[in-house]
């Protein structure tokens, strides 16, 4: 049994560490106990990252790291981390996760050094986002220090993998699901947790992106499940993302479900723009994910000397100020996405509103800022850019 502030690690079956669980000191102790699980993998790990093999060019999220780490819950309890060779899973037909999709995730990213280490950016945040989506979904949260070990162990052991190029990671993919066997609806008493990894370069490809303006469906509702990163999300905003293709886009902008009028995000990232040169983000709600990126942007902004504000903004005054020249840019904002500008936004019916070409964008400085950091060419603020080496 894992009290909540101490974690087990079996590797692969054979040896175990237990370490207490302190805040100040822990990601100096978390590198010792990965480098020390690092020394006593098994065999078939061993040999799973021995051979294999990085092509030239990765994608995004297609290429996986030979290895995975997984924990079962069970009569209330974690069991271990276990390192396994990357593979297939068995799950009973009537598991949960397969009829109500009691599943979470997160996701972040390891970068690598000029000095070829390996950078994690804020991975706490992702364990204290992935325990509250736990709690949406009625599901149990993950020892803070469990999360960690397992999202800094896959890194050291896929560190060979991280791609060098700049806005390119291992992106690293924690999830949990409902495995409990049984169709009745009520919360699984049994989970798997999971972290998988995956070299990758850009999320977009260069240049900027074409935005659909959803009018109609909507991603989140008041009182629903928008703020957790949970499965029925992404699958509510897919058959809109078939339609943002067949106008040319590559993400949807969603709308409140009310009056399908105010700015909330778009599906996998949050919105800005800037208005008479003050960066403007929707508020957080009930309905908005709180991005990790979102909130490293408005610091590093307001430390650059930007005014930032977070307030509604409503689709029409997106528009009028395209059209009037106050609006100059507008970016997406994530771990996948870092920052990436916006070209233009697209109606359903065809519509469009295209933002000027600028020589020095400030989202493009803003990038470069986060990117520097999170590369670690820059010094950001203490524990933004982790090495786990
Ligand atoms: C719906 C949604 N909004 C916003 C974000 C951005 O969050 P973060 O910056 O933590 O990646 C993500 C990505 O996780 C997302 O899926």
């Amino acid at each position: 049994m894992l009290p909540n502030n101490s974690c087990k690690v079996y590797l692969s079956g054979a040896m175990q560490l237990t370490c207490a669980y302190q805040v100040k000191s822990v990601i100096s102790r978390q590198n010792k106990r990965v480098l020390k699980m690092m020394s006593e993998i098994s065999s078939a790990v061993k040999n799973a990252i021995e051979n294999f093999i990085v092509p030239k060019d990765v994608g995004f999220g297609t290429l996986i790291s030979p290895v995975m780490i997984e924990a079962n819950f069970k009569d209330n309890q974690w069991s271990d981390l276990q390192i396994l060779p990357y593979g297939d899973i068995t799950i009973p037909p009537t598991a949960k996760v397969f009829h109500y999709a009691q599943e979470i995730f997160e996701g972040l990213k390891a970068y690598k050094s000029p000095n070829g280490e390996a950078l994690l950016f804020r991975p706490e945040q992702n364990a204290k986002r992935f325990n509250y989506s736990a709690k949406r979904m009625a599901m149990p949260e993950t020892p803070e220090e469990m999360f960690l070990t397992a999202c800094k162990t896959i890194t050291m052991l896929s560190k060979r993998f991280i791609p060098e190029a700049s806005g390119s990671s291992l992106y690293i993919r924690p999830f949990m699901f409902a495995t409990e066997a049984t169709l009745g609806i009520k919360p699984s008493s049994e989970f798997k947790f999971m972290v998988l990894a995956s070299p990758s370069g850009s999320y977009f490809k260069a240049g900027g992106l074409n935005v659909f303006i959803e009018r109609s469906a909507i991603r989140a509702c008041p009182g629903g499940v928008g703020t957790a990163k949970t499965g029925g999300n992404y699958a509510a905003s897919l058959l809109s993302s078939t339609k943002a293709i067949d106008h040319g886009c590559q993400q949807t902008l969603w709308l409140d479900a009310i009056n399908h009028q105010k700015i909330e995000e778009m599906s996998g990232m949050n919105f800005m723009c800037i208005k008479n040169n003050k960066i403007i983000t929707p508020e957080l709600t009930d309905t908005i994910l709180s991005g990790i990126t979102r909130a490293s942007v408005i610091e590093l902004a307001k430390t650059e000397g930007y005014e930032v504000i977070e307030r509604t903004i409503e689709i029409d005054e997106l528009i009028d100020g395209v059209k009037s020249g106050e609006i100059t840019e507008a970016f997406a904002c994530g771990t996948a996405a870092i920052i990436t500008p916006i070209e233009k936004f697209i109606e359903e019916n065809g519509i469009s509103y295209e933002l000027p070409k600028l020589d020095t964008p400030i989202s493009l400085k803003l990038r470069s800022h986060l990117l520097d950091i999170q590369e670690g060419r820059k010094e950001g603020p203490a524990g933004w850019s982790q090495i786990v080496d």
